[in-house]
């Protein structure tokens, strides 16, 4: 069976602590990472240890799973190869032989372009000018790279293997859907698009293969970079609030808002998501921080579940607490 997880708003939705709560609890054979690469910080967060993680599949603590990064994912080697020694997953991660490369060289044009760094707010961590190689038939790939040689491998035939074989294969975005180079706010996007369609493309799966679509919307959802953001709130509000966050990649403070139901409804068409999880609900008062079970929301709290429900037309199925991963109240069983 084949799940995948994308963000909804413009990422840093919480992706990072519902793949590690999905993935120790589901036990998936393969953990896949599409998206669009090193750009994205996920945060894992479990038995009070964090591991902010860019390029790995945020599903690494399931010590069973083999990890695969997709050919449709940019890989900056330094970065992958860092995380592989610090997470100890030498033997169980494959990077697709046809992945793009960041080089010195992207990220120096990412950073020195005014229209990247100043006027779109980019990350500054080559994505934007190495699709733009990609583009231009001129970009390195993996199987290039002799530092990379021993992790190749076919990402496409490893995963529709496993698929065919009745396997279970838990497939993860990043960034989110308001960011995507066709449907976000453009031009305030990433590179790429970054919905459920196009995991499918980035990990060479077809669309029949794929049971759920897991979007994930954060309660306040959050910007970082510019672009519009109808339902900002103002800085006075979210400090009030104690909501204020900042950038896992760039330390960038990022606004927040109230939730946007249209964004919402629009977001979950176009991934066909069949299931919400929905991060942050102790961003609204601290007292359900931690809180496990259903019942134990408060009535008005349950009401705003019902409605991002109601509104969206799909079931919401995790609630997060709270960062830990174990923070969640999971409604699978009841809800599907
Ligand atoms: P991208 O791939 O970069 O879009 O990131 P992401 O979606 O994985 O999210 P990221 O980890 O960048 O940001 C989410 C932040 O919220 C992290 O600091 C998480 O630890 C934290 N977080 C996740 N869920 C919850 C929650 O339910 N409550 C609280 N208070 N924090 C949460
Ligand atoms: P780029 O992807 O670095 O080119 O950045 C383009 C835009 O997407 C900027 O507004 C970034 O802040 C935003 N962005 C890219 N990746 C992420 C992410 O993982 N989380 C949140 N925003 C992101
Ligand atoms: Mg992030």
């Amino acid at each position: 069976m084949v799940t995948i997880l994308t963000g909804g708003q413009w990422g840093d939705e919480g992706k990072g602590k519902i793949i590690s709560y999905l993935c120790l609890n589901d036990n998936p054979d393969i953990i896949a990472r599409a998206g669009v690469g090193p750009n994205a910080g996920h945060t894992v967060v479990y038995k009070g240890k964090k591991y902010p993680l860019r390029l790995t599949p945020s599903g690494f603590l399931n010590k069973h799973a083999r990890l695969l990064i997709g050919a449709g994912v940019l890989v900056n080697p330094d970065v992958i190869l860092g995380e592989i020694k610090s997470l100890g997953i030498e033997n169980r991660i494959g990077i697709d032989k046809r992945a793009g490369i960041i080089e010195q060289d992207h990220i120096e044009r990412d950073k020195k372009s005014d229209h990247l760094a100043t006027t779109i707010g980019s990350t500054g961590t080559g994505c934007g000018p190495a699709n733009i190689d990609r583009a231009n038939r001129s970009l390195k790939l993996a199987a290039d790279i002799e530092s990379l040689k021993p992790y190749l491998t076919d990402v496409p035939l490893e995963m529709n293997e496993a698929i065919n074989a009745g396997k279970n294969v838990f497939i993860e975005g990043s960034q989110g859907f308001g960011l995507s180079l066709f449907y976000g706010t453009y031009p305030f996007v990433t590179s790429k698009d970054t919905n459920a369609g196009m995991a499918c493309v980035d990990l060479g799966i077809g669309p029949r293969k794929v049971k759920e679509v897991i979007v994930v919307f954060k309660s306040f959802p959050s910007r970082v970079g510019e672009g519009p953001f109808p339902t900002l709130m103002s800085e006075a509000e979210a400090q009030r609030r104690g909501i204020q966050e900042f950038g896992t990649v760039t330390g960038r403070a990022r606004r927040s808002g109230t939730f946007d139901f249209e964004l919402a409804k629009y977001s979950a068409m176009v991934n066909s998501a069949s299931q919400i999880a929905l991060t942050c609900v102790d961003y609204f008062d601290r007292s359900y921080a931690g809180v496990r079970e259903y019942d134990k929301l408060s009535p008005k709290m349950r009401e705003f579940v019902e409605k991002v429900e109601r509104e969206v037309d799909v079931p919401v199925t995790i609630i997060s607490t709270g960062p830990d991963l174990e923070d969640t109240i999971d409604l699978r069983e009841e809800k599907l």
